[in-house]
């Protein structure tokens, strides 16, 4: 197992009914921007119970951060809360929402010309205000991390960065919040979350028998539950699993003392800023590939994988690890989502080239837990994904 220095100061409230708690954590003197997405919290009732819970409070309001959180928008965010002087935010929604709150509360305290900087130069955040969270959407562990990503349609830009600073100070988590999610944001939900937990694991053995069990856990109860959510997200019991699931699979407590990988999600990333595809969609086109490219350095998770998550006893390494893929890509089409990318556009000529091009202006010479998949790999990868 390899060092590791591991600390996670975020609070969670977990359960049913915990939006209520909402008062007894913001300090009382606190001047709250509340941030939210297109609206779907007005129409399912989480409006309502957080302005409840924050009765009495000074609270300015600023909804329409879309999917995928614009650059330009977040922007209008901050500067309301330097001209109304706020400070606090309080992030309502899914990881676009919760990711342009880290951005916001970074991007109020930044003393350079351009925030957007933070993104492109990856420039260091020292300061940043604090940030609590409710969320609505069960995905992408953004309530209990430092990491966000933010998008610019102009360039057609993704970017992603992380601080300390921005860990949400708490984060309520109420299972039942998933009952108003259409079954595509739910299958997204088990998909990223799925995602997350093989980014961190799916490399080579390193002697983390916990660490490995610790994932393998999160990849069998999101099978077991993945379906029953998207059948019946009114079921609470799977409800608040997948949940809980969502937020493991990346507070990075699986990662401690392990290698991690992170390529898939760099080449979905692209994706989304290239085609507009749902965040989850682009890591069930590009995994199967991506791990058939790196077969050799992975097959001896892939065969542990394959073994302890699907059952796979029989055959050699090789045979089980290529069974893992298989599995892995029948389990994305299981939650009704496709893994060609020509099956959400027409437009994909040139994808591959477009991103390979990318990856080598920006440096990003070697990805993977070896740092060895180039550009030329991704060339091809995306090739295959078509
Ligand atoms: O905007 P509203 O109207 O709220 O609707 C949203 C949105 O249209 C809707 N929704 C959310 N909660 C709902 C609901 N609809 C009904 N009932 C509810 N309870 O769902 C739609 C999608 O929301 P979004 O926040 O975009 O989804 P998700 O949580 O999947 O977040 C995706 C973003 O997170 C980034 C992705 O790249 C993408 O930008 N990620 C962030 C990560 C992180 N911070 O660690 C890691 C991930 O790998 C990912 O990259
Ligand atoms: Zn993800």
């Amino acid at each position: 197992m390899n060092n590791f220095e591991y600390k996670n100061p975020t609070k969670i409230l977990f359960g049913k009914g915990q939006i209520a708690n909402l008062d007894k954590e913001i300090p009382q003197n606190a001047k709250i921007l509340m941030l939210y997405g297109g609206g779907s919290i007005k129409r399912n009732g989480i409006y309502e119970q957080v302005m409840q819970a924050l009765n009495e409070r000074e609270v300015v309001e600023f909804g329409g951060v879309p999917a995928n959180p614009e650059y330009e928008v977040l922007m209008q965010a901050v500067s309301v809360i330097k001209e109304q002087k706020l400070d606090y935010v309080l992030a309502v929604g899914g990881g676009s929402v919760i990711d342009g709150a880290k951005f916001i509360v970074a991007a109020v305290k930044y003393k350079g010309d351009e925030p957007w900087n933070l993104l492109a130069n990856r420039e260091e955040i020292k300061e940043a205000l604090p940030l609590a969270t409710v969320l609505t959407l069960p995905a992408t562990g953004s309530e209990m991390n430092p990491r966000f990503v933010v998008s610019r349609r102009a360039t057609k830009q993704k970017l992603s960065s992380a601080s300390p600073a921005v860990f949400p100070q708490f984060s309520v988590l109420d299972p039942t919040v998933i009952e108003s999610l259409p079954e595509r944001q739910l299958a997204n939900g088990v998909a990223d979350s799925f995602m997350h937990t093989l980014e961190q694991y799916m490399t080579y053995p390193v002697g983390g028998l916990l660490q490995d069990r610790f994932a393998e856990g999160i990849l069998q109860t999101l099978t077991e539950v993945g379906q029953r959510v998207i059948k019946n997200p009114r079921d609470y019991e799977s409800a608040a699993n997948f949940m809980w699931c969502c937020t493991l699979a990346l507070n990075d407590l699986i990662a401690q003392g392990v290698p991690s990988d992170w390529g898939v999600h760099a080449i979905g990333h692209e994706l989304t800023a290239l085609h507009g595809i749902d965040h989850a969609r682009t890591l069930a086109i590009i995994v199967p590939r991506y791990y058939e490219l790196c077969f050799e350095y992975k097959k001896e998770k892939l065969a542990q994988y394959a073994e302890r998550i699907w059952s796979i006893t029989d055959g050699t390494i090789e045979e089980k690890a290529k069974q893992g893929i298989v599995k892995t890509e029948e389990f994305y089409q299981s939650l009704g989502i496709a893994t060609k990318l020509s099956d959400y556009t027409d437009y994909y000529e040139g994808t591959a080239e477009e991103i390979a091009r990318r990856f080598t202006e920006r440096g990003w010479l070697g990805l993977g837990e070896h740092r060895n998949v180039t550009p030329d790999d991704v060339l091809e990868i995306v090739k295959n994904a078509y």
